[in-house]
C-alpha cells in the first residue's frame, strides 16, 4: 500500500498507508491524526483542512478549483504550497507526498 508523510501542527512527521480513490483529507483523518476539522466534511466549503504540499509533487496534483482557490484566499496562512486537503485525490504517483498541516485560522 502507498504512504503519504504528514507533518503535524507540533512538528512530528507520521507516514500513513493510504488507499488511491481516497482524498488526502480522508487519508489524514483516517491515518489517526486528527488536526484538521474538516467541517464541511469535504465539499470545498470550509478551509478547515488546509494543508501545505510538497513542491516537488505540485505537478502531479489536479489544478485548483475556483472554489478552492476562493476559500484559500480566506486564510491568513495562504502560501504557493497550500491545498485544501478535501481536494486533492490521491494516486498511486502520489505515494511519497509530504503534507504539512497548515495553522489554524483565527
Ligand atoms: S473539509 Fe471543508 S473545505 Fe475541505
Amino acid at each position: 500500500m502507498p504512504e503519504i508523510r504528514v507533518i503535524t501542527r507540533d512538528g512530528d512527521q507520521q507516514s500513513i498507508v493510504f488507499t488511491p480513490g481516497t482524498t488526502l483529507m480522508q487519508a489524514i483523518t483516517e491515518g489517526g491524526i486528527h488536526e484538521l476539522q474538516a467541517l464541511c466534511g469535504g465539499v470545498c466549503s470550509c478551509a478547515t483542512c488546509h494543508v501545505f504540499v510538497d513542491p516537488a509533487f505540485a505537478a502531479r496534483l489536479d489544478a485548483v478549483s475556483d472554489d478552492e482557490d476562493g476559500l484559500l484566499s480566506g486564510s491568513a496562512h495562504r502560501c504557493e504550497q497550500s491545498r485544501l486537503s478535501c481536494q486533492v485525490r490521491l494516486t498511486e504517483q502520489l505515494a511519497g507526498l509530504l503534507v504539512t498541516i497548515a495553522p489554524e485560522d483565527e
